[in-house]
């Protein structure tokens, strides 16, 4: 698959998950207790939730989704509610993540960080919201009650203690304890790989992957995973903060170890591209099934934001 079908796959499912946040988010605005208090949290998620992400995640597990299980794009939009939960969830680990106990950043998504707009306690509340509200999302999606069971299970062991969660406690532990590569290895593969590989195992799985598939898919999901934080990484040195929408040097003024500590932005760059052709290389055996996953690791590979 070339770089522009890529990109048009994307475009076009990205505004898939745009309507899917906002019809959900409608929902909830229409549904949640009424009160200032609560008008407030649901303006909080909104304002993080809307601000513009890349949507990686949701894009991961449609792409999956729709390729493994030969699903036509009208037979996958009745899983776009699952769609929208992952973001949702993603977007609570990033307005945590800028809290001042945590990385302390200003800015996310060219906006004032959450709690810079709102405050801490509205912050922490939107993150708690976006991360239970995420589950109403998964459960309510389309999918074999047995499979949709699956996923979610595997969704919330992923983003919490088996992944996400962990990863972030392992992060903030070595501000301390500044770990060698292999540290630094794990840290990523929790914090970023973890729900990296949920987006596409839970596609996969929804999707009827078999055993075998599901294996390959997660596999992928981590390389892929790890080529991203590294880029991430990268960028925070020598990206561009308007671009990024956050601020660079954050990594440094926090005291992180981070690829680029370690190995110097040279090799940190050799290590992405390697990385992500041991992804794409992992995928060889779903043949035509894997192109499209292939595809957006490659696409990835060269952003600069
Ligand atoms: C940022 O994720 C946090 C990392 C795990 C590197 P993204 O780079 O996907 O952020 P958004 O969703 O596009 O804002
Ligand atoms: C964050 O990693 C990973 C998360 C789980 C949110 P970073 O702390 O490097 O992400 P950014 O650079 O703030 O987006
Ligand atoms: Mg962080
Ligand atoms: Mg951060
Ligand atoms: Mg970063």
């Amino acid at each position: 698959m070339n770089e522009a079908q890529v990109e048009a796959y994307l475009t076009s499912r990205r505004a898939w998950v745009e309507d899917a946040l906002e019809r959900e988010l409608t929902r909830a605005d229409k549904t949640a207790p009424g009160g200032g208090g609560v008008q407030r949290l649901l303006a909080a998620m909104r304002y993080s939730l809307m601000a513009g992400g890349k949507r990686l995640r949701p894009l991961l597990f449609l792409a999956a989704l729709e390729s493994l299980g030969g699903k036509t794009a009208a037979e996958a939009k009745p899983y776009l509610p699952f769609a929208a939960g992952i973001e949702m969830l993603h977007t609570y680990s990033l307005i945590h993540d800028d809290l001042p106990a945590m990385d302390n950043d200003d800015m996310r998504r060219g906006r004032p960080s959450c709690h810079k707009q709102f405050d801490e306690a509205t912050a922490i509340l939107a993150g708690d919201g976006l991360l239970t509200h995420c589950f109403c999302c998964l459960l309510s999606a389309a999918g074999e009650p047995e499979l949709l069971r699956q996923a979610a299970r595997y969704f919330a062991w992923q983003a919490g203690l088996g992944g996400m969660v962990s990863g972030q406690a392992l992060d903030l532990a070595a501000e301390e304890q500044q770990p060698d590569m292999a540290g630094l290895r794990n840290i990523h593969a929790a914090k970023t790989g973890a729900l990296l590989a949920a987006a596409v195992v839970t596609g996969g799985i929804l999707a009827g992957a078999d055993e075998r598939e599901r294996e390959l898919l997660e596999r992928f999901g981590y390389q892929f995973g790890m080529a991203f934080q590294i880029t991430d990484d990268i960028l925070d040195v020598t990206g561009d903060a308007a671009k990024l929408g956050k601020p660079t040097g954050s990594d440094a003024a926090n005291g992180k170890v981070t690829y680029v500590s370690l190995l110097g932005l040279k090799d940190a760059h050799k290590e992405a591209g390697a990385l992500t052709r041991q992804a794409m290389k992992t995928l060889e055996p779903l043949g035509e099934k894997g192109e499209l996953l292939r595809g957006i690791a490659a696409y990835c590979l060269k952003r600069d934001c």
